[in-house]
């Protein structure tokens, strides 16, 4: 078995060696406080009684579980909490590949690369369907590319990095796609407090025994250091998923999962709309920067990152390096999120820095 490790690493030490510097547009660490309530219940924790130290139920507290269940309106049965959004997606993806409906997973191109690796893991092959030029998807596509070796449709909606949020039209059909060939269609929703439009739908509107939806709090929160995700499955791929969650972990760990309860509980909507604003704002200030550097962009219609393409300057390693050395500024490659955007670069626009950013890239392009 072969698989690589992210590149986003290496792009974050060679800017934080760079003897200039350099705003950092790589890592997807929000800026922003988390809830208060957040910080509260993690106090509060730290004076609670030695049983509160041991060990939690594997699949996650009951009562954060049952928190969960009732918002999103599903059993209590079919949530695992998990490490993160990432874990969650690794238990989504094996439990589909275990049921022996073929190995061949696909996913959407541009790609978050984390998809790809965990097929390699599991010794899947992963084919990328292109997206359109606006981040949209078209599930015709999928369609074609769907056969009876194809046991998972994986897709990110807002998505990271294209920004597209796709129609509940797009995920049912892709649903059906799913349904054609006996597959299971797994959606990663972690930036679904970020959907500009209005128009989210997560997937588990669609009440469908072939979906899979995966999350976390990671970005919600602004806690990718808690690791506290969770995991909607049908009932017949639950159970797979426990067993794995429990031989893995044994269990996510209790005192984030009491903050989280706490922070759910406590805030309002106005923490989420809030950010929601400032993040706009932001994708107004870098986009005004992207038009007077001349550049390509589809503006986001969610999520925190901006693709764009400059001319002559395609989305290599190389030349990322490059806009760290000669502008100071730091993106990812596009090449590293699959073939379909190797001419773009990926801004995260999580820093309080975007609109320095913005002035040098208009500076060092325009
Ligand atoms: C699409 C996508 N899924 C999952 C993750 C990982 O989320 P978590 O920190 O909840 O594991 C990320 C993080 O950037 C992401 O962009």
């Amino acid at each position: 078995m072969s698989y690589e490790r992210p590149q986003f690493f290496h792009v974050m030490q060679y800017a934080r060696a760079a003897d200039r510097d350099v705003v950092d547009m790589v890592s997807g660490n929000p800026d922003w406080e988390p809830p208060a309530a957040l910080r509260a219940g993690l106090r509060e924790y730290a004076d609670a009684d030695p049983d509160d130290f041991q060990y939690p139920p594997s699949e996650g507290l009951l009562e954060l579980r049952e928190e969960i269940a009732a918002r999103r309106g599903v059993d209590a049965d079919r949530v695992v909490v998990t490490n993160g959004t990432g874990e969650a997606n690794y238990l989504a993806m094996a439990a589909a590949l275990d049921r022996d409906a073929g190995s061949e997973v696909l996913l959407a191109d541009p790609v978050y690369p984390y998809y790809p690796g965990k097929a390699d893991l599991f010794d899947a092959e992963a084919t990328l369907v292109p997206a359109e030029r606006d981040g949209s998807l078209d599930p015709e596509r999928f369609r074609e590319a769907a056969s009876e070796e194809t046991s998972l449709i994986l897709v990110n909606t807002p998505n990271n990095p294209t920004g597209a949020v796709y129609s509940r039209e797009t995920l049912r059909e892709l649903a059906d796609v799913a349904a054609e060939v006996d597959a299971t269609l797994v959606v990663d929703e972690v930036y679904d407090h970020f959907d500009f439009t209005g128009e989210f739908e997560s997937a588990l509107t669609l009440d469908s025994d072939r979906v899979v939806v995966t999350t976390g709090y990671s970005k919600s929160m602004a806690i990718t250091g808690f690791r506290v995700g969770y995991v909607i499955l049908p009932e017949h791929l639950v159970d797979t998923a426990k067993t794995r969650h429990m031989l893995v972990n044994v269990a996510t760990s209790r005192p984030p999962q009491v903050a989280v309860l706490n922070a759910l509980r406590e805030t309002d909507a106005d923490y989420y709309a809030d950010v929601r604003a400032m993040l706009r704002e932001r994708v107004g200030t870098f986009t005004d920067a992207l038009d007077a550097a001349g550049a390509e962009y589809a503006r986001p219609d969610g999520g925190f990152y901006v693709l764009a393409r400059f001319d002559d300057f395609p989305g290599t390693m190389a030349n990322a390096k490059r806009l760290i050395d000669e502008a100071g500024v730091a993106g990812m490659p596009g090449e590293t999120f699959g073939s379909a955007r190797d001419e773009w670069l990926r801004f995260a626009l999580v820093t309080p820095r975007v609109e320095e950013a913005a002035t040098r890239l208009a500076d060092y392009f325009g």
